[in-house]
């Protein structure tokens, strides 16, 4: 399997914005209610992506893994969403793979790329938030990643439901990139 990372453009945001219904559904499902995974909506996301890619000045990083041209998977990060959280200066806002692709690399891939990125636009330490319970808690274990605190949030933004929500800390950059390869 050939997987290609791309920096998506506008006439990719309903496939990014399908990535992101399709993994939510799958990763959240008993995490998160049933009823809101269920009404997460392609045509509302693809919208805010349109937004997001549009804006090439911004200061968003953001790649996607392809398999035949085929978007599988993607990571998208930028300055920390918290002010207290500055000293953390990259963060990664959203990362997935399919389910059918994961477990084969294309994590990694992604990761390493975003990594690189993040460096070479001078950033120094990393963070991530990943809600409690989440499998994917494994992963930045694995990366190295730093359990630093957790904050109860809700989902969706509006929502009266609050989720326990874990923040983990890369604080070397350059020391993930090494572990990554
Ligand atoms: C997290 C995610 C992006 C990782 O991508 P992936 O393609 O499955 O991961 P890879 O196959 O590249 O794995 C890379 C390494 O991490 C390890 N790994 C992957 N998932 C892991 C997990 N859940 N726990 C522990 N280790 C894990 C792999 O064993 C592999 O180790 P190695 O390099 O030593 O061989 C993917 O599993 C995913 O989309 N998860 C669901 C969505 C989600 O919850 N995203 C995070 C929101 S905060």
């Amino acid at each position: 399997m050939k997987i290609e990372i791309i920096r998506p453009e506008l006439e990719h945001s309903f496939d990014m914005a399908h990535i992101h219904v399709r993994t939510w559904q799958f990763a959240y499902h008993n995490l998160l209610d049933k009823k809101f995974l269920q009404e997460l909506s392609v045509t509302e996301q693809a919208e805010k992506w349109s937004r997001r890619l549009i804006d090439a000045d911004s200061s968003f990083i953001i790649f996607a893994a392809t398999v035949k041209k085929k978007i599988i998977g993607y990571i998208f990060g930028g300055r920390p969403q918290y002010k207290e959280d500055n000293r953390y200066d990259c963060e990664i806002y959203a990362f997935y793979v399919l389910p059918e692709y994961q477990g084969l690399g294309v994590g990694k891939k992604l990761f390493k790329t975003f990594t690189t990125e993040a460096i070479n636009r001078g950033y120094k330490h990393g963070c991530i938030w990943c809600l409690d319970g989440n499998p994917t808690e494994g992963f930045y274990k694995h990366t190295n990643g730093i359990y630093k605190k957790s904050k109860r949030i809700p989902i969706p933004a509006n929502g009266k439901n609050k989720y326990k929500n874990n923040m983990y800390i890369y604080p070397d950059l350059n020391l993930l990139l090494k572990k990554l390869n």
